[in-house]
């Protein structure tokens, strides 16, 4: 037997923390449509939505974000091994790192079986790698990290501790959208991979580590730097067409941030972010990004390429110009996925807790019966 790879339309799990239909372009989380909450609502009511399966009240939510906050000082070691480490250093290293090595500092860090630890670590970790990603933005460049404010939202201390000024209210909205967007996805590589861990019996801080770890690659997370990256080669949207035909008609190369093995129509995510990356250029009078990635997108969807395989922009490929207009660094994209995506990896996490251990079959295709010949003699 011979398989196409990669457990295409394999069903692992029941699940209800979101629903994904790919061909009409949908997506729900626990049965609220992304477009509903997209803008009305913040990462911590997600937050709890994905835990609890129901929206907080106005009090459930201020406690909540009043825990993320009160919690999301890291240790002053991880500070320091931070500071350690070569300033070039890609930022999911270093947030690899810092979170295996946080898991020392937590009390409650090997208590395998109680869903209710495992929420509350869920919660501590949260805030700590808004903090880590904040505070390696400043170290790379030198400069002292900023705590966080106990009266901030995850989105708020985030903007707050890049700079120490009082966070902006535009910056917040928006990091806030693309936090709520990024927040659950189904079956992912990274969730899958923070499932398979759980499922040993493992515990949260290794399982949220494999899932920084599968985020990182170009097919996954670390698409929305590949696609800036991308969008900066191009440089000007007069280059779009001689570089489409030279690296993509001439297949050497995939557009970054186009495809999904889900959506084989529209991403609903990326129609959100767009319109985001609009009213930033809109805003700033700096459109250019913004413009190359717009007539990128239109060529490939006038391919017939693309069109026969029902490639479309995913969520990486408009939230590379969001983040980017929001003044990020490129290499910090992929941890800004991993601040929000750390929600829906926990709520997984704390599903499988206790579940049967998750342990494929492989298809043997290599020889059998050979005459074993002892190594001197081969
Ligand atoms: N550019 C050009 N061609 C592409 C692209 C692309 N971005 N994506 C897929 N294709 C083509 C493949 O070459 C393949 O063609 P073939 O049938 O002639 O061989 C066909 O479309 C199917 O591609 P697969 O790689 O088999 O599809 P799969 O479901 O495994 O891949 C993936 C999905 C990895 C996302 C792919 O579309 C890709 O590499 N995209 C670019 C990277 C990216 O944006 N990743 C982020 C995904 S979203 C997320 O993880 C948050």
């Amino acid at each position: 037997m011979t398989n196409k790879g990669g457990l295409e339309g394999v069903i692992v799990a029941d699940i209800n923390t979101s629903y994904i239909d790919g061909s009409k372009g949908k997506l729900v989380y626990s049965g609220y449509a992304i477009e509903d909450l997209a803008e009305t609502t913040s990462f911590e009511e997600i937050l709890f939505l994905l835990f609890n399966t129901r929206l907080p009240k106005r009090k459930e939510y201020e406690d909540l974000r009043r825990t993320i906050a009160a919690n999301a000082a890291i240790p002053k070691a991880v500070i320091d091994m931070m500071k350690s480490l070569p300033p070039d250093t890609s930022a999911m290293a270093v947030l690899r790192t810092a979170v295996s090595m946080l898991s020392a500092f937590d009390a409650d860090a090997e208590n395998l079986t109680d869903k209710e630890a495992a929420k509350a670590k869920a919660l501590r970790l949260t805030g700590q790698i808004t903090t880590i990603c904040a505070a390696w933005i400043r170290i790379a460049k030198g400069q002292e990290p900023i705590p966080p404010r106990k009266d901030l939202s995850v989105a708020e201390n985030f903007v707050y501790m890049m700079s120490g000024d009082e966070p902006d209210a535009t910056a917040c909205a928006a990091l806030n959208v693309y936090l709520v967007l990024l927040a659950e996805h189904g079956m992912n590589a990274s969730t899958f991979a923070t499932r398979v861990v759980t499922a040993t019996g493992s515990d949260l801080h290794s399982a949220i580590v494999a899932g920084i770890s599968a985020l990182k690659g170009p097919s996954h997370g670390g698409a929305n730097a590949e696609a800036m990256k991308m969008f900066i080669e191009i440089g000007d949207v007069d280059n779009v067409l001689p570089w489409f035909e030279k690296n993509i008609k001439s297949g050497k190369r995939r557009i970054m941030g186009i495809g999904h093995r889900v959506y084989k129509s529209n991403d609903p995510r990326a129609a959100i972010l767009r319109r985001h990356a609009e009213a930033l250029a809109e805003s700033s009078g700096e459109r250019k990004w913004l413009d190359i990635a717009v007539k990128l997108a239109e060529t490939a969807r006038a391919d017939d390429y693309f069109v026969q395989r029902n490639l479309y922009p995913n969520v990486d490929y408009y939230s590379a110009i969001v983040l980017y207009m929001l003044g990020l660094d490129i290499d910090m994209f992929t941890p800004l996925f991993a601040m929000s995506r750390i929600s829906g990896w926990s709520a997984h996490v704390i599903a499988q807790m206790g579940g049967r251990l998750i342990r494929p079959k492989a298809n043997y295709v290599g020889p059998h019966d050979l005459e074993f010949v002892v190594i001197d003699q081969r």
